[in-house]
């Protein structure tokens, strides 16, 4: 008998048509917002992979990137590894089955990562302790590319955003055992650990924005300065 699925384990299958079906496009649009601006890395983390969409646009994004894709998931790595392999491209995609709670990368070989849709499944104090072990560990020039659902500032947006997140939460805890709640201030954390805005964009009436963080100056990161557009805030 095969045993029953657990965690995210449950939804690798589902994940995509069911945020199609919430979301429309705009989890992708956010997701991909700035892994072009990725282009020029050379080693690149993706933290809580899921089912493998961002390794396989940035394995063609950012062609002489080797990629190490962390989840906690068996089901998801499973899809993520056959998506990487119909891409042709499992020779600079690697896969870690950890907790991102406990792992630590390696010293200064990563100079770039992505948080997508991954900080939120923590408490500020976890999400805090994940930031601050992956910053120290990375290259000072490394760059963060992070997506995440928030609370906008305006009233209608906020209590939309709040209904919304009701429902997300509910039903990960009821699928996934997750055991939060409520939404880190990821970007607090990530600001306390010297990582700065470089562009933003906001989707979904500012319930879903996907940030572009340096720790660098400008001219430290020779691709980005090259391709930086102005800040992009467009809420709708
Ligand atoms: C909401 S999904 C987001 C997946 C993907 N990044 C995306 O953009 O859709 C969260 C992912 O984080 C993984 N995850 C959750 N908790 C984790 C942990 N403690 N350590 C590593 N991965 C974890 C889950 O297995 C899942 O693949």
């Amino acid at each position: 008998m095969k045993a029953p699925k657990r965690g995210f384990d449950r939804l690798a299958y589902w994940y995509r048509a069911l945020e199609v079906l919430a979301f429309g496009n705009d989890l992708e649009r956010a997701r991909f917002r700035y892994l072009q601006r990725l282009s020029d890395r050379r080693d690149i983390l993706l933290l809580g992979e899921g089912d493998g969409r961002c390794a396989e646009r940035l394995a063609a994004a950012a062609p002489r990137a080797r990629i190490l894709c962390v989840d906690s998931s068996p089901g998801m790595i499973e899809r993520a590894a056959r998506r990487i392999a119909r891409a042709g491209a499992s020779e600079r995609v690697s896969f870690l089955c950890a907790d991102a709670v406990t792992f630590t990368p390696e010293t200064g070989r990563h100079d770039a990562v992505t948080t997508l849709f991954f900080l939120d499944c923590f408490d500020g104090a976890t999400a805090s302790g994940i930031v601050s072990r992956v910053s120290a560990a990375l290259r000072p020039d490394a760059l963060w590319a992070f997506a995440d659902f928030v609370l906008p500032k305006g009233r209608l947006a906020r209590l939309r955003a709040r209904v919304w997140l009701g429902i997300l939460y509910a039903f990960f805890r009821w699928e996934t055992g997750l055991r939060v709640s409520e939404l880190p201030p990821s970007e607090e954390i990530l600001a306390r650990e010297g990582w700065r805005r470089v562009d933003s964009v906001d989707l979904q009436w500012g319930l879903v924005r996907s940030v572009l963080l340096t720790r660098g100056g400008t001219g430290a990161t020779g691709a980005l300065s090259a391709s930086a557009s102005p800040e992009t805030r467009a809420s709708r």
